[in-house]
């Protein structure tokens, strides 16, 4: 299993180039599902976990392969509609063709996520909105079997606004007859991402990025000519709290700011300072960092995907934090290796309750999922000595060419296997 070496070495300084959302290409590349033939996709970012999605949509009889930032899918031919346990648990994303394959072919065999390292993460929601829509779901040796003649427009309120499950409910009530409207929506830029590439493709949507989405049903869709995903905000956050980190000073590129006005927000609260250029957004490190409260919400509030890394911030700044997990209730698997770092951080139920230690001490740390993994960097970078951050396939699911990115500003960063 490779490893990653980091020795802590100070100011990290360049540019860094942020590459399309894992979270907006995952829904995007399912949703080529709904149309017949063939779909390109552009900025997709080169991971683990997109070829696992590619690998379930040939596994579906569809050819897909991705190259070069591309993905090019063809669903001229899809004769196997079931997405297998040993696929989905590897990558929960894989949930994501449940809505298309139940509006396109009427049936879907998906295997039941489980739980993972950050929650028991239910689907629950996905499956009663499928339901009203008029699918029968059944569960059976762990897979969900889900049939429907045709699905049928409506009214669907979501409990918790939950990201997948509106943009699998999105997805199928795009080919349903008649009207669905989605209450309690995911208001997410990814969720928007999509929405807009469903509307090239032909669907009716409005509403998107708002908590009330309309969806008037079509009876077919074309597939996706060309459309490019936003780029990733979580990297762009982790980029920024390396900045922060290390004392730095970065230009990072082609992202939206707007999509993250909560996180830098926060890290302006601790002392970053931002400057808008006409290339990117600087990001310069303050000598030293001030304590700050976060709480984790759905978007727009501060997202529950740079909650570690924030954590890995605080635990050098001065004075003391408190981090509120509320989106989902186990994301503090970070703290105990952290804590090995040096880190002064106590846990009680949702919240951690961080003291910000003077120094961090390189150490032998285990990745457990995959933002924890970027916290970890985030904490290894800016320690002193040597850090060696084991389980490193976490991070290669979610950030493209991190070691390369890292190497190109100045980290001290190499891979063993
Ligand atoms: N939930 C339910 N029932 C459901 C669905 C969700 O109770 O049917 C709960 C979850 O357990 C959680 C909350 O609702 O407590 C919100 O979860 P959500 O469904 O929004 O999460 P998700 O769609 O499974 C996506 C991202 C995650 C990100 C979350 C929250 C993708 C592929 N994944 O997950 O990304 O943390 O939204 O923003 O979009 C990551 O990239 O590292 C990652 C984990």
């Amino acid at each position: 299993m490779d490893k990653l070496i980091i020795t802590g070495n100070g100011p990290l300084r360049g540019e860094v180039e942020i590459s399309g959302a894992k979270n907006a290409s995952l829904p995007i590349i399912t949703a080529a599902i709904l149309a017949s033939g063939k779909s390109i996709v552009r900025r997709v970012p080169e991971l683990k976990d997109i070829s696992t999605m590619m690998k379930l949509l040939c596994n579906m009889g569809a050819a897909a392969s991705s190259e070069n930032g591309s993905a090019v899918i063809d669903t001229s031919v899809m004769n196997n509609f079931e997405a297998p346990y040993d696929l989905v648990k590897t990558m929960r994303a894989s949930v994501l063709v449940l809505g298309p394959l139940v509006a396109r072919y009427g049936r879907a065999k998906v295997s039941l996520p489980g739980g993972c390292a950050i929650g028991a993460r239910p689907i629950n929601m996905h499956l009663s909105g499928l339901e009203k829509m008029g699918a029968r779901i059944e569960l059976q040796s762990g897979y969900v079997l889900a049939e429907a003649d045709m699905l049928k427009g409506a009214s669907i309120y979501f409990d918790i606004p939950t990201v997948t499950g509106t943009e699998n409910l999105m997805m199928a009530a795009a080919l349903a007859k008649g009207t669905t409207v989605l209450e309690n929506a995911a208001r997410e830029p990814e969720v928007v991402d999509l929405a807009e590439c469903l509307v090239k493709m032909g669907a009716r949507i409005n509403g998107a990025g708002s908590s009330i989405i309309e969806i008037e049903g079509v009876a077919e869709l074309n597939p996706i000519v060309e459309h490019s995903v936003i780029a990733d905000r979580i990297e762009a956050g982790t980029f920024m709290a390396i900045a922060g980190a290390t004392g730095g000073d970065l230009l990072i590129k082609n992202f939206s700011a707007k999509h993250l006005d909560a996180v830098i927000m926060k890290f302006m609260d601790a002392g970053i300072i931002f400057e808008k250029e006409e290339a990117g957004m600087r990001v310069k490190g303050p000598e030293k960092l001030k304590a700050c409260d976060i709480k984790t919400m759905p978007y727009p509030g501060f997202p529950t995907d740079m909650q570690a890394q924030f954590m890995a911030l605080m635990a050098r700044a001065d004075g003391t934090s408190v981090i509120s997990e509320t989106v989902f209730e186990n994301r503090f698997m970070h703290v105990a290796e952290l804590r090995r770092m040096g880190a002064n951080i106590s846990i009680e139920g949702g919240m951690a309750t961080v003291r910000g230690a003077k120094t961090l001490k390189g150490a032998p740390v285990m990745a457990t999922d995959l933002r924890a993994s970027a916290s970890l960097v985030v904490a290894a970078l800016c320690a002193e000595g040597e850090s060696v951050l084991h389980r490193i396939y976490h991070l290669d699911r979610g950030y493209e060419k991190m070691e390369d990115k890292l190497k190109k500003i100045g980290a001290i960063v190499s891979r063993a296997h």
